[in-house]
């Protein structure tokens, strides 16, 4: 099962992300989790520290995984994977480190073609925390073209509706066979119905809500791994979500 996470910046991507790479690794999976912001932090979410997770070496560029290609997916995972805390391992696919370093596209070949190979042994899930922003959806090359399933991130904004709405239209374009929308950061009593309209107008089928909570924004404010103890009831509406995705693969 390969999954992408997507959405508006600051949506909580990063942060959807390594809880459900905490929820999958306590179900007895293996988990790769692949890093494609080009200001890449899901290393600490994951619980690594900041220097742990700049020590991360980067992803070739341009590499063609795969039998035929330049490396294969194992020898790719060997080399350039990192434990986590949270127990699942991490690539690192972009960083942009210079001013004007130009574009991220050669990276994300690698984690296109990464995502084509059979990660069987290493990866019963693997998780694509991807970098706001549409171009790597696009049909040219896009990222995600052999992602199983895309899950598009929404806050209780209609500015991150709306970029959901564009977002899903793109990943149907591409071929992802299927694309849900996620409600994250609700609070009021209304946003669980906001984000389900949502769904219902851009026809999205919501994959969960998980609730806004405090300790996330100190978590992610202290350095802390959120993807280990998950308190309730955000642990809970996580669980619901990879239900959710394992009921739809079945039924795929
Ligand atoms: N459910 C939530 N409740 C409270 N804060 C959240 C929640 N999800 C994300 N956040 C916070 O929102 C901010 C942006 O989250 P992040 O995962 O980095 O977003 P993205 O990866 O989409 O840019 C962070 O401070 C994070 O702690
Ligand atoms: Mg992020």
């Amino acid at each position: 099962m390969k999954v992408g996470v997507v959405g508006k910046g600051g949506v909580g991507k990063t942060t959807v992300s390594a809880l459900l790479t905490g929820a999958y690794v306590r179900r007895g999976a293996n988990v790769v989790a692949i890093d494609t912001d080009s200001n890449p932090n899901l290393g600490l979410s994951l619980g690594l520290t900041l220097d742990e997770t700049e020590a991360i070496p980067v992803l070739p560029r341009s590499v063609l995984v795969g039998a035929g290609g330049d490396v294969t997916a194992d020898e790719l995972i060997t080399e350039y994977g990192r434990t986590t805390p949270s127990g699942a391992t991490l690539l690192s696919a972009i960083r942009v480190t210079e001013a004007g370093a130009g574009c991220t596209c050669a990276g994300h070949g690698t984690v296109r073609t990464l995502l084509g190979q059979a990660l069987g042994e290493h990866a019963d899930v693997t998780l694509v925390d991807m970098e706001a922003g549409l171009e790597h959806l696009s049909r040219a090359g896009g990222t995600l073209a052999y992602a199983d399933a895309l899950l598009v991130v929404m806050e209780p904004s209609r500015k991150s509706v709306l970029t959901a709405a564009r977002t899903a239209a793109l990943a149907e374009e591409l071929g992802i066979p299927r694309v849900y929308g996620l409600g994250n950061k609700a609070r009021l009593p209304d946003d669980a119905a906001f984000f389900e309209q949502a769904a219902t107008d851009h026809n999205l089928p919501l994959a969960g809500v998980i609730p806004s909570d405090p300790r996330l924004a100190q978590a992610d404010r202290d350095g802390v791994s959120v993807a280990r103890a998950p308190v309730e009831p955000v642990r809970e509406a996580i669980d619901r979500v990879v239900d959710f995705l394992q009921q739809e693969a079945k039924v795929a």
